[in-house]
């Protein structure tokens, strides 16, 4: 399977092998591995409760890990805290709006520059702003002002403005229109081609997979496939995935 991987032979940015996380005794991930390539679209599926966001949590070491080891860029980063890993690169979108309303999007974007530059970054501000231009124009505003979906745009370009060498996005549609989650996702797609590895997981599959280049299934806290968006939609795993309700669009 992996030789079909288009990425495959691209240096490996995450590695994740044997992730395990519990809250207090209950144990909802359960020795996962994944791995994300340079340049690489990954999605990650599954159905409500499966485990995902609880994955991400941890690989971000956002909350404590019961077992596991992580790898990103080379790196053994299984002891690493959260800041550390987004001075590294990997950056965070998570679910939800985590905007500051009452701060205006040029600041909320210079917010996302922290992790990487203590004093933030200004040609990163400009810079994120030049890919989501429609934001340029709301420079000024208070994020509190912005529609729901603009929020969300706001969110994944401050994630940008942190210049991920991974960008993990948690269901950045978040229930809203599909055209921005079809511009998020076309911004990350072009990130892609610049090199930036995206973990993304979203409830919309078919959105997903026109921009994803392989597909992971989690299945009750574990992996239960994974393949090349091709093959996954030639093969038998489409059909537990839509099953497995992690799908509420399948035509
Ligand atoms: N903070 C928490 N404390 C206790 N249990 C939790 C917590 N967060 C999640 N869980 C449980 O862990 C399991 C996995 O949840 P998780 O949020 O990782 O799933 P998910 O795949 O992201 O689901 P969804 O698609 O609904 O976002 C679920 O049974 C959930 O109830
Ligand atoms: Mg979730």
């Amino acid at each position: 399977m992996d030789d079909q991987r288009p990425h495959a032979s691209s240096p490996i940015v995450l590695d994740v092998t044997g992730l395990t996380v519990a809250y207090g005794k209950a144990e909802v991930v359960h020795g996962a591995n994944l791995r994300v390539h340079e340049g690489e679209f990954v999605v990650l599926l599954g159905r409500n409760g499966a485990g995902k966001s609880s994955s991400l949590h941890a690989i971000g070491a956002l909350i404590q890990r019961k077992g596991g080891e992580i790898r990103f860029l080379g790196q053994d980063v299984t002891k690493s805290n959260a800041r550390a890993l987004a001075r590294m690169g990997l950056v965070n979108v998570l679910e939800g709006h985590r905007v500051f309303t009452t701060l205006s999007v040029e600041d909320n974007l210079m917010l996302g520059t922290y992790a990487q530059n203590p004093h933030g970054d200004k040609a990163a501000v400009e810079s994120a702003m030049e890919i989501f231009p429609e934001l340029a124009d709301l420079r000024h505003q208070l994020a509190s002002r912005l529609s729901g979906g603009q929020q969300q745009i706001l969110a994944v370009a401050q994630g940008i403005a942190a210049k991920p060498k991974l960008l993990v996005l948690d269901e950045p549609s978040g229930g809203l229109a599909p055209l921005v989650i079809d511009r998020i996702l076309t911004v990350a797609k072009t990130l892609t081609r610049q090199g930036t590895a995206v973990l993304l997981v979203e409830q919309l599959v078919k959105e997903a997979f026109k921009f994803a280049d392989y597909c992971y299934l989690m299945e009750n806290g574990k992996i239960g496939g994974e393949g090349t968006v091709e093959s996954v939609r030639s093969g038998d795993l489409i059909q537990r995935i839509y099953l497995g309700g992690a799908a509420s669009e399948q035509e």
